[in-house]
């Protein structure tokens, strides 16, 4: 069996520049900007549309399934933390699966992130379609007609509003990440100011009475609960994909993770109690706008009502926005590795951001948010994000045992019972989504190896340069890439098996075209 392909630390920073100034991407996220990107990529569908579906689950006890994901959530956040912080590149997940467990995995868990980012994104663009008709229909009693805004799953032909959000948020990015970063803060504010808003007019209908019974469906209410409010965390590793384009990522990285996480979870469990104890669990339950069901009865007026609706316009779009992000700067670390096309990486000079790559995944998630529905992919989205999730606990073992000098601005407490206990969270909620979901993700895994055997195993970079240090100096070979414009220390290309000559950055191939 051939020793896995495994890319060491070091050289994922060099080739992404992340060491040195003058990198492809401008440097201009501080901690602030961090954790509203952070929020903008977390709350929104999860907290707005899919709250009334996890209580249907757990009834008041979604509390407690809140408080699992979050769980599961923070133990893997801490992964993210310590691997954002030592290895601040745009890949995410996947850079440090290919940095801890090997090529294919990486491929793999890049292949999962699809599903994270890319599926999302045409979900939760369905998700503010709706409530782009919920605003509509408070402010002028008027709707799209459902021909043209739901999909033919939903009783529709095309849903337009889902692929003009879709197209905004491309041209956004489009036009640079201030301009994104920008827009994204002052989203997150002003959700997070709906969302407080909306607890303190629950919190004024309070009744202890509407928390009984707690738990209607006992632990496998609170299980399924928890499976489904783990969606309205995803996104909280999007962070990570800043690393390139943040003032201090060592620092700030981690730091935002964790407060994002403890943020959303705070607020999640206020909305929940504030909307359980204004009107009871059943009412909640399975109540498509749930939140501005609330307002209203508690306001006795359809104004609170409207506001929520906006305020959730707003949340899903910067989810929107967010999440693509995230899912054009995966791409630009798998197409620098050679495992997809090129046009990915490619960084215009004008904007420096990268434009080809941002509008074909505009175009191409526009596809599914026009045809199809939320509930069809939101628990493949779960089972792929647990996934990746899985996979970034183990790649936290594999470099502490394999780079244990690797500088870590921030290490993952009582390791390694920590990240094992998050591969154990992510695996059972994984367990959660079913058999139906498990057959889908089985099929999406094996059409991703295939993808990866015929093209990324081929075109892979890392491969190449291994080939040619063979070529050059024999089978017993190492290589050592010596970093020319920046660090002056060796970086490592971790190819078992191969022994001996220095291999220049640009004999490798290692810098990225910018243009
Ligand atoms: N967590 C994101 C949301 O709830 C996916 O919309």
């Amino acid at each position: 069996m051939p020793a896995p392909r495994i890319k060491s630390p070091r050289l994922l920073l060099a080739e992404s520049g992340a060491d040195r100034a003058g990198h492809g991407l401008k440097r201009t996220m501080g901690l602030f900007q961090l954790v509203c990107f952070g929020v903008g990529a977390i709350v929104g569908t999860g907290i707005f549309v899919g709250l009334s579906d996890s209580v249907a689950q757990a009834g008041p006890a979604v509390v407690v399934s809140f408080v699992l994901a979050a769980i599961t959530c923070v133990l893997t956040a801490f992964a993210f933390a310590e691997l954002g912080g030592a290895i601040p590149v745009s890949g995410s997940s996947y850079s440090f699966a290919y940095a801890g467990l090997g090529e294919t995995t990486a491929f793999l868990v890049g292949w999962c992130l699809l599903l994270e980012y890319g599926v999302s994104v045409s979900a939760v663009a369905v998700g503010w379609s709706q409530y782009v008709n919920e605003l509509l229909h408070s402010l002028t009693g008027l709707q799209l007609p459902a021909a043209l805004s739901a999909g033919p799953g939903d009783g529709g032909m095309v849903n337009l509003p889902a692929v003009v959000v879709i197209a905004l948020a491309s041209l956004l990015l489009v036009r640079g990440v201030r301009e994104s970063a920008r827009a994204t803060a002052a989203m997150a504010v002003l959700k997070l100011a709906v969302l407080v808003a909306f607890c303190a007019i629950g919190f004024t209908a309070f009744k202890h009475g509407h928390l009984t019974p707690f738990s209607p469906a006992g632990l496998g209410g609170i299980g399924a609960g928890t499976t489904a409010a783990f969606f309205s965390y995803i996104g909280f590793d999007a962070i990570t994909t800043a690393g390139e384009e943040a003032k201090n990522p060592r620092r700030d990285i981690p730091v935002a993770i964790l407060v994002c996480i403890g943020l959303v979870t705070l607020l999640y469990c206020a909305v929940a109690l504030a909307a359980i104890g204004a009107i009871g669990g059943k009412e909640v339950a399975g109540r498509p706008a749930a939140l501005s069901y609330v307002v209203n009865a508690v306001t006795g007026s359809s104004v609170g009502g409207a506001v929520i609706a906006f305020g959730a316009v707003v949340a899903i779009a910067s989810v929107v926005l967010a999440v693509m992000y995230g899912q054009t700067r995966i791409l630009m670390s798998m197409s620098r590795d050679g495992l997809v096309p090129r046009v990915f990486e490619k960084v215009s000079p004008k904007t420096s951001t990268p434009v080809a790559g941002t509008l074909i995944v505009g175009a191409v998630f526009a596809l599914p948010a026009a045809f199809a529905s939320l509930d069809a992919v939101v628990n493949l989205c779960t089972i792929g994000t647990l996934a990746t999730m899985a996979a970034v606990n183990v790649a936290v073992i594999a470099l502490r045992r394999r780079e244990p000098g690797l500088g870590r601005s921030f290490r993952v407490p009582l390791y390694p019972l920590v990240p094992l206990l998050g591969v154990a969270c992510c695996l059972y909620l994984m367990y959660e989504t079913g058999r139906q979901t498990w057959i889908q993700f089985a099929a999406f895994l094996a059409a991703g190896l295939l993808l990866y055997v015929l093209y990324g195993r081929r075109n892979s970079r890392l491969a190449a340069r291994a080939g040619a240090v063979t070529e050059a100096a024999g089978p017993t070979a190492s290589v050592a890439v010596t970093e020319a414009a920046g660090s002056t220390a060796p970086v490592a290309v971790t190819v078992p098996g191969l022994a001996g000559e220095p291999l220049t950055p640009d004999a490798a191939g290692a810098r990225p075209p910018t243009a």
